[in-house]
Parts: C-alpha cells; structure tokens; sequence
C-alpha cells in the first residue's frame, strides 16, 4: 500500500469508528461473520461484479435469496448492471423508457448497502433496432437530440443512485483494425461503428464532449467515466484517450474517470504497466477504476482448465490487476465482470475459453477468489465493514 493510500485510509477508518458504534447492529446480516471482499476491502474502494437485473436479480426475495443472491450481496459492495441499463434495454422504442432491469439491479443494491455503476449511455453495441434502422439519415443535431433525450432521461431515473457512469464505452477503433488509423496515423473514434459519432463524424469530439455534459446535468454527483477494453496498459488506445481526456479537461467537461474493462488473457502476457498507465490518468485528477475483470483460461470440454496450472497463473493475473488498482489511491473501483462462471459471457464468445471469474460455476471460491481476499485485507489497516451506500 502506498503512504497516500495509508493516510486515506486511516483517516476514513478514524472517521469510520464514530459511525460504526451507532451504526453496527445495522451492519449485522446473516452470514456477514466470515470474511468476504467487501468486508476486507479498503473503506474507499468499491468491490463490485457485474449481475443482470432482469436474468439474476428477477425474483429478489431479500427472506430467501438464491445461492447467486447470497454470495453477490455478502461479497461486494457494487453491482454493474451486465445489461440492464444499455440503450436495447431501456429505449426499446423511441421515447419509450423501460426500467425494469435496471431498477432491479437497483432494489437489489440498496437491500444490501451496495452502490451501483452505471453501464453505459453511448456505445456501438446493444443499440436498439430503431437507432440502427434510423443513424444513417441522422443529421449531427438530429443524433445529438436523441442522445441528449436519452441520457437525460435515463441518468436522471437514476438521480442520486449512481456513483459511477460509463458514458461512454469502447469509443475508439481496435488497435488491429485496418480502418483504424487516419491520414496522420492517429487512433480513429468509431465514426463508422457507432450510430452516434456516425451522424457527427464531422465533430465526434463535440459530441462526447456534450454527452459528458448532459449527464452531468441530470446527475451531478456521479463520476463519469470513458471505459473500454485492451487499455491496461500504456499503448496505443491509451494514448488516444489520454489525449482526450487532456482535451476534454481543457474544455472543461466534467469528465471524472477513466475504466480499464480488464478482459484479460492467459494466452497474453500480462501488461505491467498498467500501474503506470492508472497514475498517468490520475495526475490528470481523474479517478480510474478496473470495471469489467475478468481472466479468460484454455478449458475442456466441461470448462475446466486444460492445463491445471492455469488455476494459479488466473490467480495470478486477478492478483496483478487488483493490486495495480490499489497503489494508486484514485483507483476508487474494481468490479468483475459476473463472479462466477455460470453466468459468465466468456464461454459463448471465445469457443474453447472460460473459467474466467473467480467462482466456479457450483460457487466454489478459486484460488482467485482467496488471492483477491487476501490484497484486499493486506491494503486495509485492521478490518473494517464496509461503508453502506450513502452514509
Ligand atoms: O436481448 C436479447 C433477447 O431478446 C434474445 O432472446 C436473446 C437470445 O440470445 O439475446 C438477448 O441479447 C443478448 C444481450 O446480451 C442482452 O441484451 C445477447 O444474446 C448477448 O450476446 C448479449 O451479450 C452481452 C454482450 O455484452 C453484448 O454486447 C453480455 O451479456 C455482456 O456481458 C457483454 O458485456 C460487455 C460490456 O457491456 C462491455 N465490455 C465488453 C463486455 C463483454 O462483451
């Protein structure tokens, strides 16, 4: 643990301790006796996993909760809704607005003192039909006014309920993609992949520059996150939004973090610059988070490991991770991406790959698990409940 850290930490627990001899007996729920992630986790950092609200979290009975319920709420204290709250989910028409999932998610996290990350306003996946029927005729004021509708109306349900928002998701070209350079050999926006930048691909910076604002607007309080995948380390992506989120802070908008998803690999060599890539951002007086964890494995197949000693290098490599994230004080959240594997999206994408949460599918703890367990209360001086939501 860094000094910084240290300092923070004692000076949050101390402020903690008052709280807690009024507060304790409404800390107490069932089965909260053994250590969990969240018990051991450092009081300014959330532990979170991913759930669907419409698919886990549907029917909720907080007397008899499901095995996947139980774990979920006694181990973290932040869900990210995996689906709930993506524009298919809650535009399903135009000016149509639907909640259901994602206030599941939302019932779920204050039954059980945990916060919620909001996941995502501006992506190029998971677009309803209707957008994708429409973009292409869109003019940028006409795409503008969709969004600016949309956010408004979806981080404003939300108002007061979410800490961190991914506003916008995966907005750069894969670094392998041929179309991903322009003339001067920089990292291309997807002008061509998302509906949005599309319409304003004359000025596509003008319009995350305004998506950023309109949520600011409906939802002042919440962090507002750029978020994307292959961008742990320092490279060519990180670059690219490093630079613009240079730009954007320049502009004044109220850009508040950077997410690395954390999609990681066996096959690949883990990045070890992710520590430095973190502190890069943060210098910029950005938080950053770890917001999608999870460490894909060669399996059989049944799913399990092919070669046994994948078991510890998974460990491993959720260990490297977790702990990049924790030497850096700003590092304010570190979620996986479902914690176990029967609910992880791994298998169906990368055939011959999983295995990739720290649970089994049966909901045994892996060797992962406890190496995440233990960084957590190695970063914590003495153990400390985590504080609820909103205190
Ligand atoms: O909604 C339809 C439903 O109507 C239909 O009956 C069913 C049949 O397959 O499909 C449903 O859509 C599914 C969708 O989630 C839910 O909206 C898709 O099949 C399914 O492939 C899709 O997968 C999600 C994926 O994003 C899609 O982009 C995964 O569950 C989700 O884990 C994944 O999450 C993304 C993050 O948001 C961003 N970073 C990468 C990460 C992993 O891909």
């Amino acid at each position: 643990m860094t000094m910084q850290r240290r300092i923070a930490v004692l000076a949050a627990v101390t402020a903690l301790s008052a709280t807690l001899v009024t507060a304790a007996p409404a800390l107490a729920t069932p089965g909260m006796s053994s250590p969990t992630l969240r018990k051991e986790a450092p009081i300014d950092l959330h532990i979170g996993s991913a759930s669907w609200g419409a698919r886990d979290l549907t029917p909720y009975d907080p007397k008899n909760p499901t095995q996947y319920q139980q774990i979920l709420s006694t181990q973290f204290n932040s869900i990210t809704p995996e689906n709930d709250m993506k524009w298919d989910a809650t535009e399903p028409a135009p000016g149509v607005f639907d909640f259901t999932g994602a206030d599941a998610v939302v019932r779920f996290a204050e039954a059980n003192h945990m916060a919620v990350r909001g996941h995502n306003l501006l992506w190029h996946n998971q677009n309803p039909q209707w957008v994708m029927d429409a973009y292409k005729s869109w003019t940028c004021d006409q795409a503008k006014a969709v969004l600016k509708d949309h956010i408004t109306t979806v981080v404003g349900h939300f108002k007061g309920k979410i800490y961190q928002w991914d506003v916008a998701n995966e907005i750069f070209h894969d670094t392998w993609d041929p179309n991903a350079y322009d003339a001067n050999g920089q990292l291309r926006l997807r002008t061509d992949q998302n509906p949005f930048l599309y319409a304003c691909s004359s000025d596509p910076v003008g319009l995350l520059e305004d998506a950023f604002r309109w949520a600011h607007a409906a939802d002042p309080n919440a962090v507002l996150f750029m978020n994307d995948y292959a961008v742990e380390g320092i490279n060519t992506k990180t670059d690219a939004y490093y630079a613009l989120a240079q730009k954007m802070l320049a502009d004044g908008v109220p850009l508040g973090g950077f997410g690395a998803q954390g999609h990681l690999d066996l096959d690949y060599g883990f990045d070890n610059s992710l520590q430095a890539n973190f502190e890069r951002f943060a210098k910029l007086g950005l938080q950053v988070a770890i917001t999608e964890a999870d460490v894909r494995v060669r399996v059989d197949a049944n799913g399990q490991p092919i070669n046994p000693a994948d078991v510890q290098r998974q460990a491993d490599y959720y260990g490297r991770m977790l702990q990049a994230c924790l030497n850096v004080p700003q590092c304010t959240s570190f979620t996986v991406w479902q914690y176990t594997d029967s609910k992880s999206w791994v298998p169906g994408v990368f055939p011959g790959k999983g295995y990739a949460t720290p649970y089994t599918a049966d909901y045994t703890p892996k060797p992962a698990y406890y190496t995440l367990r233990n960084l957590l209360a190695e970063a914590t001086p003495g153990r400390s409940p985590r504080v609820p939501m909103g205190s």
